[in-house]
């Protein structure tokens, strides 16, 4: 039996000792994916967790994808596997930078992607994913409107509802999707003709003008799923691939980017979540991730506002 096998075994029987669940993000490992009970984007997850009747939670996922779960579940045991599997666009914002922009436009809505920090949350009147962002800030009747972190998000919304955002830090980026390029596109357009191109809208606005479906990561299995289309070029980060074939295993998946061809295909701190550190996880319960009350609640209120302006459009 392949070490590979062993350690799935064990992590398997660990859950059920434990009575834990392990949720895992789009992006995870193939291996990483095949011992989660669910897989699916940051919000989706976060929501999973709150459905669960598991003692324990394991977050496959970036920090603040846990801490997101952690402040929806309060009552359960949430733990990362590594903390320090950070997000170059949660880093991009901190708590006095958004309490300054607060401070100058003091009516404006505050509307954060769902890739920041649960402190920054707690400041926000809405928090947003991918496929909720455009509908949100149409909802709103503000003159001004801040948003964050993501200067390609706030660049496509603005595009889709014609509104100005106040974008806060000016430039927030993904490290993976800020490399794309409508040379790229045109290279995979060329060698693979009959593919449909998915692209996430952490993406430059002329990767999303030119691509045939904008979507998060669960959108972009649905689509996938929903298509009489049989082959996609993915623009997002290359462990979507992995997702890809395994919810929707008739249909073939291009990544737009390969490790070959950049350093920057697969998201460094997604990559940090590895079959090894989730039996650690499961075995020591480690590690804790721990949100302050106060914090969680007005996190969660955010959370419960943005439900409520989405009604049935969600
Ligand atoms: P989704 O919420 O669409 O899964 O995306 C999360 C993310 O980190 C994209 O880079
Ligand atoms: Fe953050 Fe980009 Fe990695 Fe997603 S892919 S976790 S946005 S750095």
């Amino acid at each position: 039996m392949s070490a590979q096998s062993n350690i799935v075994i064990e992590i398997k029987k660990l859950k059920r000792e434990k009575n834990a669940i392990i949720l895992g993000h789009n992006y995870m490992d193939y291996g990483v994916q095949l011992v989660s009970d669910f897989t699916g984007d940051s919000y989706d997850l976060a929501v999973k967790a709150m459905k669960t009747n598991a003692k324990m939670i394991v977050f496959a996922g970036v920090y603040f994808m846990a801490e997101q779960a952690a402040a929806l579940n309060p009552d359960k045991k949430v733990l990362s596997p590594d903390p320090n599997a950070g997000c170059s666009l949660s880093d991009s914002l901190d708590v006095d930078t958004l309490k300054k922009y607060k401070e100058i436009y003091p009516d404006a809505p505050v509307v954060l992607y769902i890739n920041t920090s649960i402190y920054t949350k707690a400041l926000a009147d809405y928090i947003v994913t991918s496929s909720t962002a455009v509908k949100v800030v149409s909802k709103l009747d503000a003159k001004n409107i801040i948003f964050g972190p993501d200067a390609n998000l706030a660049n496509y919304v603005e595009r889709k509802t014609g509104k100005k955002l106040i974008k806060v830090p000016p430039n927030g980026r993904c490290i993976v999707h800020a490399n794309y390029t409508k040379q790229l596109v045109s290279i995979a357009r060329k060698k693979y003709p009959n593919a449909l191109l998915m692209a996430h809208p952490e993406s430059p606005l002329e990767i999303l003008e030119a691509a045939d479906f904008v979507g998060s990561t669960n959108q972009m299995i649905k689509f996938a799923k929903e298509s009489p289309n049989k082959e996609f070029i993915v623009a997002t980060e290359l462990g979507m691939i992995n997702a890809l074939k395994i919810q929707v295993p008739d249909k073939v998946f291009y990544p737009l980017v390969t490790t070959e061809a950049c350093g920057c295909a697969r998201c460094p701190y997604m990559a940090m979540i590895t079959l090894e550190k989730i039996k650690r996880s499961l075995e020591e319960e480690v590690y804790e991730v721990k949100v302050p009350k106060d914090v969680a609640e007005k996190a969660k209120e955010a959370f419960e506002r943005t439900i409520k302006i989405l009604g049935d459009n969600k």
